[in-house]
């Protein structure tokens, strides 16, 4: 599958990801409001193998997607929307640091808003940050996601071995107004 935006194509990962993704998993900025990494290349490996493996999935579940600078065919990132349960699916993203603040998170999240209610029929769609990842909230307000709350020691975070707090927000497909 592919969803084509202004800047953007979204796309399957292929095997030969592997080093740009890399690039961006291991960087330890990027992955600081993360519960995984900095990765090792056995971990960005098996984040793709997980990523290909979505693929395979029948029905599908994970549509965990590669970002792609249409002006430069950089890979840019990952982002995807995953059904957790009928009717439920909860968005992701992580960019590499060199192209924040461009507002290319937000035009893929926009993508796979309108693929998660278009395509896959979802009613609602979620995503959670950690209280103090501030343009990851910015990404979901800038989408049209309301603040549902804070979530109290919602996740484990291995690499500090302790709870961590999150934000939740949501839209529903009733309140999803396609781009013009
Ligand atoms: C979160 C992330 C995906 C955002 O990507 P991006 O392409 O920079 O996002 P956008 O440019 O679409 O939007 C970011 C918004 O946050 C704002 N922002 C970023 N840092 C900010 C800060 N410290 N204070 C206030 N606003 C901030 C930007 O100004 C922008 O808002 P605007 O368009 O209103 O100016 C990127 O920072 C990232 O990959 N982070 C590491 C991984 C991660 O945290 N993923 C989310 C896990 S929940």
């Amino acid at each position: 599958m592919v969803i084509e935006t202004e800047r953007l194509i979204l796309r399957e990962f292929i095997p030969a990801d592997l080093e740009a993704i890399h690039e961006y998993a291991s960087n330890p900025v990027v992955v600081k409001h993360m519960l995984w990494g900095p990765n090792s290349i056995d971990d960005t490996q098996s984040y793709l193998d997980m990523t290909l493996g979505m693929q395979e999935q029948k029905p599908r579940q994970g549509f965990e997607l590669a970002v792609i600078l249409k002006e430069s065919g950089q890979l840019i990132g990952g982002s995807g929307v995953h059904i957790c349960s009928p009717a439920i699916g909860e968005l992701g993203y992580c960019f590499h640091e060199l192209h924040w603040g461009r507002g290319y998170a937000s035009e893929a999240a926009r993508a796979l808003l309108s693929f998660g209610f278009g395509e896959l029929n979802l009613h609602r769609i979620f995503a959670t940050c950690r209280p103090d990842n501030i343009a990851s909230a910015r990404v979901m307000q800038k989408i049209g996601m309301r603040y549902e709350g804070h979530l109290r020691e919602h996740m484990w975070h291995n690499k500090d071995n302790r709870w961590v707090d999150s934000h939740q927000y949501s839209i529903l497909k009733q309140d999803y107004k396609q781009p013009l």
